[in-house]
Parts: C-alpha cells; sequence; structure tokens
C-alpha cells in the first residue's frame, strides 16, 4: 500500500510510522513526504529513512486550489493510495479531498469533537479536563470533522504537567497510529473478510 504522509513541522508521527518494521513488512511503503514548512524538522527525519521529501508552499501559489493541485500532480504518478496527515496544519479542501475521496486520514490530539483546530493539548489541560486523548479520522472539509476510526484516552495525573500530559498523548498517538494504519493494510490485504 502506497501512502503520502503530509507534516508541518515536529514530525514524531511521521517517524514512529517510518520506523516500525511491523509496518514495512505489512506492505507499507511511504512513497513521499510532502510538507508545506522549507524547514520544519521533519524533512531531517524524512532524509533519514530516505525517504523523498515534496516541500510545497501555499505562498507560492494564487490560491489553495493550485498549491493542492501541484500535490496531485505529484502523488497521481506515485500511485499513492492513501494520504496520512500526521501534523500537517493546512485545511485540505475539495481539490484535494475529491481526488482521495475517504482516503485522506487525520491525527489529532484531543477526544474529537473537543478541542479541534489548534493548541488542543493546552486547552484540555488549562480546563482541568480530568480525561483527554486522541483521535484518528477520515477528514472532511471542515477542520479536524469526518468520521472516527479510533479514539482513545488519555487520563490527567494528579502531578501531570503540561509537557508530562503532552509526552504522554504523544506516545498514545505513536502506538494508535501504527495500528490503525495496520488494520487498514489487513483490511486491503483481505485479512478478516
Ligand atoms: C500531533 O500532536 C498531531 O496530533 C497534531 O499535531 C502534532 C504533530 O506532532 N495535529 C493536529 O493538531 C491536527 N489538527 P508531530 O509533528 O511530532 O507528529
Amino acid at each position: 500500500m502506497k501512502v503520502a504522509i503530509f507534516a508541518s513541522g515536529n514530525g514524531s508521527n511521521f517517524e514512529a510510522i517510518a520506523q516500525s518494521e511491523e509496518l514495512k513488512q505489512a506492505g507499507l511503503e511511504i512513497e513521499v513526504l510532502v510538507c508545506d514548512q522549507p524547514k520544519a524538522h521533519v524533512i531531517k527525519r524524512a532524509e533519514k529513512y530516505h525517504i523523498p521529501v515534496f516541500v510545497n508552499r501555499l505562498a507560492d501559489f494564487a490560491n489553495r486550489s493550485d498549491y493542492e493541485q501541484a500535490i496531485i500532480d505529484k502523488l497521481k504518478p506515485l500511485g499513492i493510495e492513501y494520504i496520512l496527515l500526521a501534523g500537517y496544519m493546512k485545511v485540505v479542501t475539495t481539490t484535494l479531498l475529491s481526488a482521495y475521496p475517504n482516503h485522506i486520514i487525520n491525527i489529532h490530539p484531543s477526544l474529537l469533537p473537543k478541542y479541534s483546530g489548534l493548541e488542543a493539548i493546552e486547552r484540555a489541560y488549562e480546563a482541568n479536563d480530568r480525561v483527554t486523548g486522541v483521535t484518528i479520522h477520515y477528514i472532511d472539509e471542515g477542520v479536524d470533522t469526518g468520521p472516527i476510526i479510533k479514539q482513545c484516552k488519555v487520563v490527567r495525573l494528579r502531578n501531570d504537567t503540561e509537557d508530562s500530559l503532552e509526552q504522554r498523548i504523544h506516545q498514545t498517538e505513536h502506538q494508535m497510529y501504527v495500528e490503525v494504519i495496520h488494520d487498514l493494510l489487513n483490511k486491503n490485504n483481505g485479512v478478516g473478510k
């Protein structure tokens, strides 16, 4: 199964997927990292795993549709079947959605629909929520909306700082994303039919 991963920043989720031997053996092929930020740390991570990088900046295009069309023009010849958003901080519009209907997956660090958008972990921490979590979902045109694939809770401990809570949320994300992709690979390979 050929995928493209989209990311804008640090790339810890990207790396969790890229380093998974289990996913590689199950047939995952990361054909390209698509990144909208030329200086993002995720680019260094991709180089470490010899994964090609496509840097594409919105500022270089007249509008969002042209920006996304340039991505489609890159992905289609590569035979990409799924797009995995991993900290990609741009709203996806109809141009890309209609090129990959029901084949774009996102991860978000909250129990959606709570805290969609930016700074989800910080907002849950500041609200003193006893339970927060992670959501993986197919996307639609909204911000962090669309059919949910999997949600996991992360409980806030009594002595948690925002940093320690964030760390546990990221650990949960990394495990969850690998599991969800593994299930998807099994489904595509006909396992469990
Ligand atoms: C992750 O927490 C991911 O869930 C979040 O960005 C972070 C990226 O971390 N995504 C969103 O908030 C999407 N709305 P990473 O670059 O270390 O993978």
